[in-house]
């Protein structure tokens, strides 16, 4: 596996504050618990101009919206599972 993984979250106020802080631990565990941490280059970033689609993250380049934890988590593994 190369390193050029790349996971952000929106840390924006209308995603933080809809869920996306709990997310962010979510993520944070996963790649923790799955020994991720020094392959995915993982941040928060501003607004995503999604809100209204938010809580929003992103994986390389493609968003994701309406994420809660259990979706981040099912994400996730499905997209290191062929990793
Ligand atoms: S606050 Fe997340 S997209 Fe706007």
């Amino acid at each position: 596996m190369n390193s050029t993984h790349e996971i952000v979250i929106c840390l924006g106020s209308s995603c933080f504050s809809r869920g996306n802080k709990k997310t962010l631990h979510a993520i944070s565990e996963f790649l923790k618990s799955h020994s991720l941490e020094d392959k995915v280059y993982f941040h928060g970033a501003h607004c995503f101009d999604h809100c209204e689609k938010g809580p929003v993250m992103k994986i390389n380049d493609e968003i994701y919206e309406h994420m809660t934890r259990e979706k981040a988590i099912a994400i996730l593994e499905e997209y290191f599972s062929g990793k």
